[in-house]
């Protein structure tokens, strides 16, 4: 795959999670678009909390916070012996775990540490942390490099158009570039982007809060609609595809993305619309066989019952589950930083596993 273009050509935005020797530092996205500002974050505790409140959030964007955040454990720490770090290493790793269930890039970008901290126990501890910090930098490398893969691999199989994405899945949701927000810079870069189509995404709002604030930065042409529009649009011949990111795609091909995928994924059946998501090996779990075992997280009722911080509800009982699942028959493809999978999800997923 000849990559045509760098990072720095694709987007103005900086990095949206990065690492300073004794801090994390992430644009806080629960001030966007009112507000652009990074925080620094010192401690385990205030990375764990970062995820929760999802200051830091998307799939990738949370492995990499993690990541960052067993780093800044090992740069940190007062431990003085080997079991004294083990200790400490083992309560940041359950305590970053326990943020959010369902993105496995969480579990991904924590496991591959922790596994190469076993292996390479008998090292002196100096080396165990200096291992530690320039693998956290390494997820974060590799996951900007495999946002532009896939934006160019996307940008060969998507329609020339009007696209329409929901949530975010862009620069922010990732390090750089984003998943869906790479192949969308590369098509806006070739000319084959006429406009894009961006749901507000309720009810936390990344479609209109983050999608439209960082698109419409990087000067791609777009339309906000509510969610509720997007079946309209289609019906009117206004959309030639869809694209959405992924928080976990399993063994069949089903995935889950952002509450509301599932329904533009009908939608897009019924109007013969391709529908992609577009997803990095990390956040494939091939350990799952079918979308039925993915946790689901529920969140706060307040998300439902305030828009914007203002009350649209009475004090009732709400249902707030943040994602859902996308059977696999409902999809044409999954962009991959390895290349485009097609149907049969099941074997030819499995094959890209091998083949890696
Ligand atoms: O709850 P969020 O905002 O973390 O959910 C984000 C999504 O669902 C994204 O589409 C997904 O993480 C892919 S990000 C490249």
């Amino acid at each position: 795959m000849e990559l045509r273009y760098k990072p720095e050509e694709l987007t103005g935005l900086p990095r949206s999670v990065e690492y300073g020797e004794d801090r994390v530092i992430i644009i806080d996205q629960t001030l966007l678009p009112g507000e652009f500002k990074t925080v620094e974050l010192r401690t385990v505790d205030e990375v764990a909390e970062a995820i929760m409140t999802m200051k830091v959030r998307g799939a990738p964007a949370i492995g990499a916070a993690a990541a960052f955040g067993l780093a800044l454990y090992a740069d940190t720490t007062k431990a003085k012996t080997k079991d004294e770090f083990m200790e400490g290493f083992y309560w940041a790793y359950e305590r970053l775990r326990s943020t959010r269930p369902t993105a496995v890039n969480l579990f991904w970008a924590l496991n591959r540490i922790k596994g190469l901290v076993e292996e390479n126990f008998e090292s002196p501890l100096g080396e165990i942390k200096r291992l530690i910090v320039s693998e956290a930098q390494k997820i974060a490398d590799e996951d900007v490099e495999a946002n532009l893969r896939m934006g160019h691999y996307g940008a060969e199989v998507l329609p020339e158009g009007k696209i329409l994405t929901h949530c975010n899945a862009g620069s922010l949701a990732t390090v750089q570039l984003g998943t869906v927000g790479a192949v969308l810079r590369v098509m806006h870069r070739d000319g084959t982007l006429k406009l894009l189509w961006v749901d507000e995404t309720r009810p936390v709002l990344q479609g209109a809060r983050l999608s439209a604030w960082e698109y419409h930065y990087d000067g791609i042409p777009l339309k906000l609609i509510t969610d509720n529009m997007a079946g309209f649009v289609m019906q009117q011949g206004e959309v030639d595809a869809i694209i959405v990111g992924a928080d976990r795609v399993v063994a069949n091909g089903d995935f889950a993305n952002k509450i509301g995928t599932y329904t533009l994924a009908v939608l897009a059946r019924e109007h013969g619309i391709p529908f992609f998501t577009v997803a990095p090996i990390s956040t494939i779990d091939m350990n799952l066989k079918s979308g039925k075992e993915i946790p689901i997280e529920e969140r706060n009722p307040e998300e439902v019952l305030t828009c914007g911080g203002c009350r649209i509800a009475p004090d009732v009982d709400v249902y707030n589950p943040a994602f859902d699942v996308t059977p696999h028959k409902y999809l044409t493809g999954i962009i991959t930083d390895q290349g485009v999978v097609w149907p049969p999800f099941e074997r030819n997923l499995k094959r890209l596993f091998k083949r890696e």
